[in-house]
């Protein structure tokens, strides 16, 4: 048997990044060889084994032919006949069908090498459909190399084009778009992600709600940039430049998302589009079973954005509310990643990237203020039950007249 170091790792050594995990490549070997080396399977029928000691995973040389529709309507065939480059050829990028061997002699039939210079993000072959997930791949790629000058080849986007187009897009289980999308929005540059997606019709399959933004206007007064979706995709680069978490970065992509619901005649007005916008944000959160800290941010934050960025106009009385809203006093951090998204969203306008934004330390202060109202007095005073909470909400509404008034 031979083995060989593949995809991902020899990429990453060739253009000089860190390599985080490995995939091995055995050819000339049968399942039955690898179980007496101690190797462990994956799974049954599926010709991936995990390494006894190192944990990393060795698969068998192979080629698939699609049987059905979407992920798991797979066959694969394994045998110790199948040559590196037949296994080469049904993968999915030719930057990723590179092989390496134990001397770090590189087998690349396709032209990855070439490809890495060039900068391009080329598929290897017509197999490429076999996986509409790759879709999604080539666009999280595009994101993560965006920086170095990536771009995806015009006949790599028409084969994408194809696959959006073909209803093998929303095939796909919800889990493995999401494993997708959330690493791709985790990148450098997450908007490339998005535009990319857009560019091959993908984005109109997945999130409708996202495309339809391209080509509302807003006011220039407040978005020199006028284009909703153009907006959203700067939020989105801000959250990247300023390292934002994952549930931050999602709510910047669904915050405006009832914009796309303004009917033409109020354009470039929006009103009351943070309530309209929830019930899409809603689906798009169950489309993809996005994890709840991610769906109740972007929930939040698409009801309240406006509150933060008017957060000095504020009576007390709304302020507490939005601080009740949070349940700010029991889980601070959720509020911190509001006022961050807040923050990305006033960034994400043309020009204004470098304006400072006071509202993020106003609305701090008045959450400590709130806070800091003292419990143990009024439990002195006798208050219990629902009475101790009216008073609790009446000593911080106090303490939000006063921080609002010196402030
Ligand atoms: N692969 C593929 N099609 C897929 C998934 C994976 O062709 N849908 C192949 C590619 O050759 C890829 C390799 O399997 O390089 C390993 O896949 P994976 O570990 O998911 O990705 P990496 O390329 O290692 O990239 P990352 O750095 O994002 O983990």
């Amino acid at each position: 048997m031979r083995i060989y170091k593949v995809g991902g790792a020899v990429r990453d050594r060739l253009l000089g990044k860190p390599v985080t995990d490995i995939d091995w490549v055995v050819v000339g070997a049968t399942t039955e060889e690898m179980l007496a080396k101690g190797f462990r399977p994956v799974g049954v029928d599926f010709p991936v084994f995990l390494h006894p000691k190192s944990g990393e995973e060795y698969a068998l040389a192979r080629t698939e032919r699609k049987s059905g529709r979407g992920y798991g309507g797979f066959t694969f065939h394994a045998s110790p006949e199948v040559t590196l480059e037949e296994d080469l050829i049904r993968r999915d990028l030719t930057i990723n069908a590179m092989a390496e061997d134990d001397q770090q002699n590189l087998t690349d039939p396709y032209h990855g090498q070439r490809d890495l210079e060039a900068r391009l993000l080329r598929h290897v072959s017509p197999a490429f459909a076999e996986d509409p997930l790759r879709v999604l791949r080539v666009a999280r790629f595009a994101a993560r190399y965006a920086t170095l000058g990536f771009t995806v080849a015009p006949e790599t986007l028409e084969l994408m084009r194809q696959l959006s187009e073909s209803d093998e897009l929303e095939a796909l289980t919800p889990e493995r778009s999401w494993k997708e999308i959330s690493r791709a929005l985790m990148e450098d540059q997450p908007q490339v992600f998005v535009e990319v997606l857009r560019a091959c019709g993908a984005l109109k399959v997945l999130m409708p709600e996202v495309d339809a933004l391209f080509g509302v206007p807003q006011p220039p007064t407040h978005h020199p940039e006028i284009d909703t979706g153009a907006h959203t995709l700067s939020v989105l680069q801000q959250a990247a430049i300023h390292k934002q978490p994952l549930t931050v970065r999602w709510a910047c992509l669904l915050h405006d998302l009832g914009k796309g619901l303004t009917p033409e005649q109020e354009w470039p007005r929006h009103i009351a589009h943070e309530l309209k916008g929830l019930k899409l944000i809603k689906a798009v959160n169950e489309r993809f079973k996005v994890p709840r800290d991610c769906q109740e941010l972007a929930l939040l934050v698409g009801e309240y954005h406006t509150h933060g960025h008017r957060a000095h106009e504020l009576k007390p009385s709304t302020l507490l509310e939005l601080l009740q809203s949070f349940d700010v006093f029991r889980r601070p951090q959720r509020f911190e990643e509001f006022i961050a998204a807040c923050e990305m969203d006033a960034r994400g306008r043309k020009g204004l990237e470098e304006k400072s934004y006071p509202q993020a330390d106003y609305l701090r202060g008045a959450a400590t203020a709130a806070r800091n109202v003292a419990v143990q007095p009024l439990l002195e005073q006798g208050f219990k039950g629902p009475e101790l909470g009216e008073a609790i909400k009446r000593e911080r509404l106090k303490a939000l007249k006063i921080y609002k008034e010196k402030a």
